[in-house]
């Protein structure tokens, strides 16, 4: 395989709920719910009955024809997504469904100009690429798609200092994730909205990570009552399987004309039926409400240790999106806390991030809070010492 990954010293073979095990039967509570995809937990029983059902019947059928799944499972869907948001195209990926965003967005206008954010995540492929931030993740692959601005976040007038006669629309996370899980200042997403109606631009929120219950409401944007004119989801909402989708009003998405956009395995039936089963689930199960629960418990107690750890610097995030700051590099620490049964994330350089599935409860978050809490005390006890012997 590319050497592409910086791997952890861990062979999963096996998980269920918010629990996997490794190769020699380890057993580990996975709060990285394998980067913001099991929100329901592993292998939810819900979704595997399905995936096995629909594995007998028809497994791939091309969007160029009709699939009783397919309709099953956007029809779930748009009862859900915020008002007015009920055109979708089914992709694979959450860089996919910011590629036919972007897409979406010029055609709509006829305008070329992206306006993303410094900090911002999109994906890794040349389009949503070029709306991402980091300079490790662009510079090798210069130049990029063009006609993308940055500017800085959570001060909505940096947007409006940008926008010219070529802008097409604003694009952003509504809680910026690999930047470092950081929830946007009240009034900033509402701030935004107005600016793209007075401008006539279109607003894009990538929801890939944000949505799905993970922040305590369906989709992350609920949290300000903001509605965007396109939205990018991904990750949770095919219970594991490869799915994107991009969401947008019906005079948006119907700019797009036949042959303009598509992907072979778009919509497929396994896939739907997985994705069915996944929103049954959440809706069923009430996920989102208990998200919000145990976030506000989860959070509270990572603010616990921050009292007792020096190392914290700053404990944010929303629902089950969670972001511990410390004041150095996190990578062994995540790396520590896997060796003692808790995987964790990092967002950028210096931040903890954690995913938990929607489905922890109280108990387990305890466990993963206990081990941070050890995993940062030896660290602070090793700095301690090595700057006693220097
Ligand atoms: C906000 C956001 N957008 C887009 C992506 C890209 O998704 P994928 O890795 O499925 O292409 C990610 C992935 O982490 C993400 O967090």
């Amino acid at each position: 395989m590319a050497n592409v990954f910086s791997k952890k010293p861990v062979v999963l073979t096996r998980g269920k709920g918010a629990l996997v095990w490794d190769i020699n039967g380890k057993e580990y509570l996975d709060c990285s719910t394998s980067y913001g995809v099991a929100l329901l937990g592993h292998c939810h029983p819900k979704v595997v009955a399905a995936v096995q059902a629909q594995a007998e019947q028809l497994i791939t059928c091309h969007s160029c024809y009709y699939n009783d799944k397919r309709a099953e499972f956007v029809a779930k869907l748009v009862k859900i997504t915020p008002k007015g948001l009920d055109k979708v195209f089914l992709s694979n990926s959450g860089a996919e469904s910011v590629e036919c965003a972007i897409k979406l967005a010029r055609k709509f206008t006829g305008k070329p100009e992206i306006i993303a954010l410094m900090g911002a995540f999109h994906g890794k492929t040349m389009g949503a690429l070029s709306a991402t931030w980091d300079k490790k993740y662009r510079e090798p692959f210069l130049p990029l798609v063009p006609e993308f601005k940055h500017v800085a976040p959570d001060n909505a007038d940096k947007i409006r200092e940008v926008i010219t006669e070529k802008t097409a629309a604003v694009l952003m996370e509504p809680i910026r994730g690999e930047g470092g899980v950081r929830v946007p200042p009240d009034g900033y997403l509402q701030a935004v909205r107005q600016i793209c109606n007075e401008k006539d631009i279109l607003l894009i929120f990538d929801e890939v990570q944000t949505s799905f219950g993970r922040t305590g409401k369906l989709f992350g944007c609920q949290n300000w009552d903001v509605i965007p004119d396109i939205m990018c989801l991904a990750k949770p909402f095919a219970g594991g399987l490869p799915i994107g989708i991009t969401v947008a009003k019906e005079n948006i998405m119907s700019s797009l004309k036949v042959g303009e956009h598509s992907t072979t395995f778009s919509g497929s039936p396994l896939v739907c039926a997985a994705g069915s089963a996944a929103l049954d689930a959440l809706i069923e199960e009430n996920l989102t409400a208990h998200a919000s629960e145990m976030g506000k418990y989860f959070k509270a107690q990572l603010e616990g240790l921050m009292v007792k750890h020096k190392i914290i610097k700053e404990v944010r995030g929303l629902g089950l999106m969670l972001g511990m700051e410390l004041r150095f590099d996190v990578y062994k620490i995540i790396l520590k806390a896997a060796s003692k049964g808790v995987l964790v994330l990092d967002a950028g350089r210096n931040v903890v991030r954690v995913l938990p599935p929607l489905v922890i409860d109280k108990q387990q978050i305890d466990r993963a809070v206990s081990v941070l809490d050890e995993v940062l005390g030896e660290e602070e006890n090793e700095r301690a010492s090595s700057t006693i012997s220097n």
